[in-house]
């Protein structure tokens, strides 16, 4: 043993240039492969190793141990490796390191040990030696904690992939790393974010905590991520957050709150986040949005409100109105009366939003918003109503045509006695009243949706801009 390691610091000792490219492939291990394009990998991946080789190239640069048997890492496991910059042993069964198993590995910028399924516990020293360490990966692992002085030697650490473990919190660990920029939690058991979770992480960019199981944000937590960009907080339990969660948070572009329990959405949420280009609220139980909620939202392009239980949504959310790239609102009871008409016209002339089912009033329970059709009287718009479905005839199952058929009878009934009334008289005993009793009784084979569509369109179009031609409008039935 102390042969090799005699051998290995002589080695070691040559300088890179002079101990040449091939001491890399001399000294490869047993049952790896090694490569000397630009530098020396040493690849011994998927070769159902249970044990590490006793010795690694000197001048190693790479070390990829994934897909073996690996139990265990004893300490200075590797050895001393001055070159080498990245190591995986991801897709291992280590079960357990040695406080120190990385000693000798000073220029390490990437370690790799996700999926290594019985890493339930490390050392407070595991990581000891590893100064330059930039990026580690302890995903998907067994891990319920990790020491709160575990990166105490890794000031340039800015990558932690900490996914699909078994934390309860976030753990104390990162408190304070300046250099972190990317946090990966997400499915893990995470409870709440305590007020001190995430000081001093100036530098975050990306934070998940997706998939956890949030139910309390406690007020301050997230007001050192000042330059947080991209923020998943989605599917965990949150039924409500801070008034000022988010302040501060000036350069957020992505927020994802989806798949929580929110209820309300408050004014003073959003209104520091003036960058914010995509806004996820979807899956939530929201009933009522605050006025002005999204008023500072002046980058927003996407807004995800859809799978709620909002039935209204006032103009003054999005007072004032800015452009809007997308708008997302299926999947909720939306009352399609008169408070959504701007929406109608916005969908119209826009296009920017789509697919908003009206699951009330009952004569457009069914349509789609963009469908509906709103009649208006002396210049005011005129809900839809409720219809008593009960009188309508017996096997009514409250079918679309059905509805097309009452909003028809209803638009002719109303729309052509109050408001055409005077320039067409003669219609009204002609045809026309024929036409009506035919549409509400549905006696005859039922147009279909379509042609009752346009016939309402049409007419809403001439109610709007006068009949230049009743009968062509009638032609049209
Ligand atoms: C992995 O390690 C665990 C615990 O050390 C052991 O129970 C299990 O059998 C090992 N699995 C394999 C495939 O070696
Ligand atoms: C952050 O990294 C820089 C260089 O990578 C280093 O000088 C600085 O000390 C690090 N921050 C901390 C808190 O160690
Ligand atoms: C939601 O807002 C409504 C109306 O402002 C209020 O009555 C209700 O208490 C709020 N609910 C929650 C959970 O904040
Ligand atoms: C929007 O920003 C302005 C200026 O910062 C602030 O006064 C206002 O209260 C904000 N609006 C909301 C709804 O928070
Ligand atoms: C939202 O709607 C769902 C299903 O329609 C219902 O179970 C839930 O209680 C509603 N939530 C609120 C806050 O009304
Ligand atoms: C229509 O407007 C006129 C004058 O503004 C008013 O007298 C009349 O009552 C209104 N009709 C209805 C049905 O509201
Ligand atoms: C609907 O009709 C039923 C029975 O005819 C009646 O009891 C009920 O009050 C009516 N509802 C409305 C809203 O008119
Ligand atoms: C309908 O005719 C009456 C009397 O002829 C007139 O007072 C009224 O303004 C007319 N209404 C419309 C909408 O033209
Ligand atoms: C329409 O019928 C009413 C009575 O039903 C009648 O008073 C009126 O003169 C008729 N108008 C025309 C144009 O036939």
């Amino acid at each position: 043993m102390t042969v090799i390691t005699f051998a290995v610091s002589v080695l070691c000792l040559l300088p890179q240039a002079a101990s040449g490219r091939w001491a890399c492939v001399r000294a490869c291990p047993p049952s790896c492969t090694c490569t000397q394009e630009r530098s020396c990998s040493v690849l011994c991946d998927r070769s159902a190793l249970a044990e590490l080789p006793r010795e690694f190239p000197c001048e190693a640069s790479a070390i990829n141990l994934e897909k073996n048997r690996l139990k265990f890492l004893s300490e200075r496991a590797f050895g001393t490796l001055p070159s080498l910059k990245s190591l995986s042993l991801d897709h291992n069964n280590i079960s357990f390191i040695t406080p120190g198993a990385f000693k000798g590995l000073s220029n390490l910028v990437e370690l790799r040990m996700a999926h290594n399924d019985y890493i339930s516990y490390l050392h407070t020293r595991t990581f000891s030696g590893l100064k330059k360490l930039v990026r580690l990966d302890l995903s998907d692992c067994n891990l319920f904690n990790i020491p709160d002085r575990i990166f105490i030697e890794q000031p340039a650490l800015r990558e932690l992939l900490c996914f699909q473990n078994n934390f309860r919190r976030i753990p104390g660990a990162i408190r304070g790393m300046e250099n972190l920029t990317h946090i990966y939690l997400e499915r893990n058991k995470i409870e709440a974010v305590a007020y001190n979770s995430l000081l001093g992480l100036d530098r975050l960019k990306y934070l998940d905590l997706q998939g956890n199981r949030i139910n309390v944000i406690h007020d301050n937590a997230f007001q050192d991520l000042v330059r947080l960009e991209n923020f998943y907080l989605n599917d965990n339990l949150l039924s409500t957050l801070p008034r000022f969660a988010f302040r501060g948070l000036s350069r957020l572009k992505m927020l994802n709150l989806g798949g929580n329990q929110l209820i309300n959405v408050s004014r003073t949420w959003f209104s520091d986040l003036v960058e914010l280009e995509v806004l996820y609220l979807d899956r939530n139980q929201l009933l009522h949005i605050e006025d002005g909620a999204f008023e500072n939202l002046t980058s927003l392009i996407t807004l995800h409100l859809n799978s709620n239980n909002l039935t209204a949504l006032p103009l003054s959310v999005f007072q004032p109105v800015y452009f809007l790239g997308h708008l997302y609102l299926f999947r909720n009871p939306w009352e399609c009366d008169c408070s959504l008409e701007w929406l109608k016209l916005w969908m119209d002339s826009y296009k920017l939003v789509r697919d908003i089912p009206c699951a009330a009033p009952s004569s457009v329970a069914g349509l789609d918003l963009s469908q509906v059709v709103f009649s208006s009287l002396n210049g005011s718009c005129v809900d839809p109503s409720e219809l008593n479905l009960t009188t309508a005839s017996s096997e009514v199952a409250a079918t679309t045509e059905d509805r097309f058929n009452s909003l028809i009878s209803k638009l002719l009934q109303q729309e052509l006695r109050e408001e055409m009334g005077n320039g067409t008289e003669s219609l009204r005993n002609g045809t026309l009243s024929d036409e009506e009793g035919q549409l509400s009784a549905g006696a005859r084979p039922a147009p279909t949706g379509q042609s009752l569509l346009a016939l309402a369109v049409g007419w809403l179009l001439f109610g709007s801009l006068g009949p230049p031609d009743a009968h062509s409008c009638l032609r049209y039935t």
